[in-house]
């Protein structure tokens, strides 16, 4: 990356990223800058040491009344020659210009690219390994409980303690692998009618123990009307019960929840906002990246998994979030999916 890349575009410092589209303000201004103190250099090297020394030369070569007219002629093509000079060093720069933004939109994209193979890798290795300890997880469930059945009231109360931590401990692995799998294979869509209202008023009554346990203050400014459209209702669910825990998760230590629903022509939103911890820019361009996550017993699938869902529906997510001060997540789905088969992308 040359210096003047750096300097004038915005380049990343780290992590994904982004192709800009279009001319940048910064670099415009920038080689405008460059082109007045370049051109400028030009004109006063031109006027005070070529011109006097180029037109005593003429004057040496061609003296007397008789060649005016050669002396006018060779004084004119130095101006010529001097002003095609300024006009080239504005076309070369604005080339140089062009030529190193092309450069730089090239190496995003390949970093891009790169980027994304190697997190769709990473998550194909953790699919797999995720199904392939699945049915050795079962295995040792239906074991454990069918030892536990057989030593019941003959073990010690310790040992017996112990059988229920196993049971437990597959339990979770369960769920990881089976997170892990739900995140890696593609939604299927079956739209049905669904209100955004009822989803997120039974999100809320399911994070209900753990939104107490926080002290978190309910804001909800769902619509008077029921936000009705045709969507794949599990997947919905699901997603918004990620974002809303997430946003529990959050504020661990108290704060406010707002959700708010509403509809805007054929399209319906809702909002999910929390007065938690927040997250830097750098997080957040982030933050869709699977296994990306800064909890201790995160896996950092489900911002991605909500992404790929409300992307699945034809939808849009967007965040917003300060340091500190909390977060808003904005999701917008159409009243409608559109008819061509989306479960495959
Ligand atoms: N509302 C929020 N406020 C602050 N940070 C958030 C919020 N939502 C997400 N994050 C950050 O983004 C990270 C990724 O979130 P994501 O939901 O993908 O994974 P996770 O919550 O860590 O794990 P899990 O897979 O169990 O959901 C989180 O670890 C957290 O740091
Ligand atoms: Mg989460």
């Amino acid at each position: 990356m040359s210096v003047f890349t750096r300097v004038f575009l915005h380049a990343p410092r780290s992590g994904v990223a982004s192709v800009k589209k279009g001319f940048n303000l910064r670099l415009i201004i920038a080689f405008a800058a460059l082109t007045l103190v370049l051109t400028g250099i030009v004109i006063v090297t031109w006027e005070q040491v070529l011109r006097p020394y180029y037109y005593g030369w003429v004057e040496r070569k061609y003296p007397g009344p008789e060649n005016v007219e050669n002396r006018w002629k060779l004084e004119q093509r130095g101006e010529h020659f001097f002003i095609s000079m300024t006009v080239d060093l504005i076309v070369v720069s604005i080339l140089l210009a062009m030529v190193d933004r092309n450069q730089r939109r090239l190496m995003e994209a390949n970093e891009q690219l790169a980027h994304s193979e190697k997190v769709a890798t990473l998550g194909r290795v953790a699919a797999q390994v995720a199904h392939e300890v699945r049915n050795p997880l079962a295995g040792l469930l239906l074991y454990s409980e069918h030892l536990k059945g057989k030593l019941d009231g003959k073990l010690p109360n310790g040992d017996a303690q112990l059988i229920d931590k196993i049971i437990d401990t597959i339990n979770n692995l369960t769920a990881t692998t089976e997170q892990i799998l739900n995140y890696a294979r593609p939604v299927t869509l079956a739209p049905r009618r669904v209100d955004l209202n009822t989803v997120a008023q039974d999100v809320i009554q399911l994070l209900s123990t753990d939104i107490t346990a926080h002290r978190i203050e309910m804001d909800l400014k769902l619509n008077s009307s029921p936000v009705i459209g045709m969507l794949d209702e599990p997947s919905i669910r699901a997603a918004t019960l990620n974002l809303v825990l997430n946003a529990v998760q959050a504020m661990s230590t108290g704060g406010r929840l707002t959700i708010a629903t509403g509809s805007d022509g054929n399209k319906l939103w809702m909002k999910i906002e929390d007065t938690g911890s927040g997250m830097s820019a750098e997080q957040v361009k982030q933050l869709f990246e699977p296994f990306n996550t800064t909890k201790s017993r995160g896996l950092g699938l489900g911002m991605p998994y909500a992404q790929k869902v409300i992307h699945q529906h034809g939808g849009r997510i967007t965040v917003d979030s300060k340091p500190g001060k909390g977060t808003q997540v904005a999701i917008e789905l159409p009243a409608r999916i559109a008819t061509q088969d989306r479960s495959h992308q």
